[in-house]
């Protein structure tokens, strides 16, 4: 028997192929050379493809043929790279650093680095469609569910509360509210495609949904850390970027002992629902601790 496999080898094998897949179908389309050049800019720039990775891991931990979800997997990280160019722009956060490279708009200019992004949405939810590998039934629900998390309901949403939450002093229930759209959503898209994929069945969906809730308010209760204990070298992003925007953050509202109280306790309890889950979820389990440690 192969000895289990290490959440670095995964990340690693796994984050190669998914970077080498996005840049080949990108590039094989048509389109003008300088949409082309700034959609594989920001797709090449790096990052550590948490969404497909953790989308993978559930299927490899349901014992699935991770390569069904490598089309799903790479539409979802399109998707957050898009978010990522558009949360970068001058109307937004105006930060012009973004996994150690200039913004997609230091380069491009506004409004290539717009269309950019909405070249990436556009194009994700194309590759799911026309994916070969995988039963419409299956493609609809995965397309109506990124739409959902992706769209209005979801990180859009997140983002135009995320707005409206500037300069004003936001409650702890509404800042909660806002972090489970803006990231949390993206990753309950993650774990829940790759349960999708590989045929969990309604309870097991509900066990992964409230996995990923809480790994979803941690990874931004540790962004919103990260933004100022991060070193900017490590974290590719201007450290002090909240505070300049007078965001209402964990760290901003419950002090930075509260914040990291809060990341505890959504790391116990993504924990205790994976335990429910009658699958081999231990990398599922390093990837929930990594998002809590993580230093970039
Ligand atoms: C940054 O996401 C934006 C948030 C939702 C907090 P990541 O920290 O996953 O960014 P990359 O993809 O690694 O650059
Ligand atoms: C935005 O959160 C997350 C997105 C939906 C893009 P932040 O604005 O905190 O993300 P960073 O810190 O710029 O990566
Ligand atoms: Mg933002
Ligand atoms: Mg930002
Ligand atoms: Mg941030």
């Amino acid at each position: 028997m192969n000895p289990p496999i290490t959440l670095k080898q995964f990340q690693q094998e796994h984050g190669e192929w998914m970077t080498n897949h996005m840049a080949e179908t990108v590039s094989g389309l048509s389109m003008p050379g300088v949409l082309k050049e700034a959609m594989v800019y920001s797709l090449q720039a790096g990052g550590k493809r948490i969404r497909p990775i953790l989308l993978l891991a559930v299927i490899k931990a349901f014992d699935h043929n991770t390569m069904l979800g490598l089309n799903t997997a790479a539409a979802l990280e399109m998707i957050h790279t898009y978010s990522l160019i558009h949360d970068d722009l001058p109307s937004m956060d105006d930060d012009d650093l973004r996994r150690g490279k200039p913004t997609n708009h230091k380069i491009y200019g506004e409004a290539v680095a717009i269309l950019a992004g909405d070249g990436l949405l556009t194009y994700s939810f194309q590759l799911i469609a026309e994916d070969d590998g995988l039963p419409s039934d299956i493609k609809v629900k995965l397309i109506a569910l990124l739409a959902k998390c992706a769209g209005p309901e979801g990180m859009v949403g997140g983002q135009v509360a995320d707005i409206e939450g500037e300069n004003k002093q936001l409650t702890v229930q509404e800042l909660e509210n806002v972090h489970v759209h803006k990231t949390g959503k993206l990753l309950t898209f993650s774990v829940l495609a790759g349960g999708i994929i590989s045929g969990a069945s309604q309870k097991e969906l509900e066990l992964l949904e409230r996995f990923s809730h809480h790994i979803g308010l941690a990874f931004q209760i540790q962004d919103d850390i990260l933004d100022i204990e991060g070193l900017e070298e490590m974290i590719g992003k201007p450290v002090g970027s909240d505070e300049s925007k007078h965001k209402s953050t964990y760290p901003s509202l419950l002090t930075m002992k509260g914040a990291k109280d809060k990341l505890q306790y959504h790391l116990d309890e993504a924990l205790t629902a994976l335990d429910k889950l009658p699958v081999n979820t231990s990398l599922l389990a390093e990837i929930a601790q990594l998002i809590v440690t993580r230093n970039h």
